[in-house]
């Protein structure tokens, strides 16, 4: 099967069918997305918490994101590759020409998502008249962390309104989909039927096109609560643990590795090596 593209994008909103799209960080994840069937994945800056343990996405660089996305696209043949380009990498249409430049031919991304309403409708323009595919990122832009909180946003009928002209001004400058983030439902829903590109939903309620998660989040791999936006379809960081303390114990009592694991000298060989022949 080839390659989603972006055209592929837009036929599953026309056509109804709800997209599926899944942050992605590198290779043997992609190789899993790829088995599971993900036909968009993000190469998000969100790497900045999960991969690199940091406390927001704002020190992320577009050298992180191209060394992500380049792992990223090693392992993954048939999804749609959408890559972040990070905190302040596109503050002038110059800035976000060379960015896209080093992110699509480093890192492989074949389109990219930049947080922001009609501040950003420029950049979004430069980049589409380019040939840059764009996705848009509206309601919480965790890159604005420090200006709006971690919060819901677009609650009240003055930012409902300002993010429903957003997402008009996205379209209208040539994104080819927008992210919306933790906004309500019916706002969403609202965005999602006035809009012709599809909308990818975190937090957004049912109502939209499709939905992203963060690969560690819908699989469980960090211990304690997840977002309230999130699903946990697995267990899979306690079955990590299991695995592993099962591994430390075997190796700590002796009983790994056995015959299984291990390669033999033949016993004339052994017998000349120890007489020092
Ligand atoms: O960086 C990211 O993972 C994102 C998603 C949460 C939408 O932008």
């Amino acid at each position: 099967m080839r390659r989603t593209t972006i055209a592929d994008f837009q036929t599953m909103k026309d056509e109804g069918r709800r997209i599926a799209m899944l942050t992605v960080y590198d290779y043997a994840s992609a190789l899993i997305a790829e088995q599971a069937g993900v036909p968009v994945i993000l190469v998000g800056d969100s790497l900045g918490m999960v991969m690199q343990g940091r406390d927001t996405t704002l020190p992320v660089r577009v050298e992180d994101m191209i060394y992500h996305a380049r792992m990223v696209r090693q392992g993954s043949h048939k999804a749609l590759i959408v890559v972040d380009l990070p905190f302040l990498s596109y503050a002038t249409e110059q800035d976000a020409v060379d960015a896209a430049r080093r992110v699509m031919q480093e890192g492989g991304g074949q389109a990219l998502k930049l947080e922001g309403g009609r501040e950003i409708v420029p950049v979004v323009r430069r980049l589409t008249e380019m040939g840059v595919p764009v996705m848009g990122h509206l309601g919480l832009t965790p890159q604005s962390q420090h200006q709006i909180g971690l919060r819901a946003q677009a609650k009240q009928v003055e930012a409902a309104r300002k993010l429903l002209d957003d997402a008009r001004a996205l379209e209208e400058a040539g994104a080819f989909g927008i992210v919306l983030e933790v906004i309500p439902a019916e706002l969403a829903e609202l965005v999602s039927r006035t809009l012709t590109i599809p909308t990818i939903g975190i937090g957004a309620g049912p109502g939209c096109d499709g939905q992203v998660q963060v690969w560690h989040d819908v699989l469980g791999l960090f211990e304690g609560k997840s977002p309230r936006h999130a699903h946990r379809f697995a267990e899979i960081g306690e079955q990590m643990v299991g695995a592993l303390s099962h591994y430390v114990r075997q190796v700590e009592e002796g009983s790994f590795p056995t015959q299984a694991q291990s390669v033999s000298m033949k016993s004339d060989v052994l017998a000349s090596l120890k007489a020092g022949e």
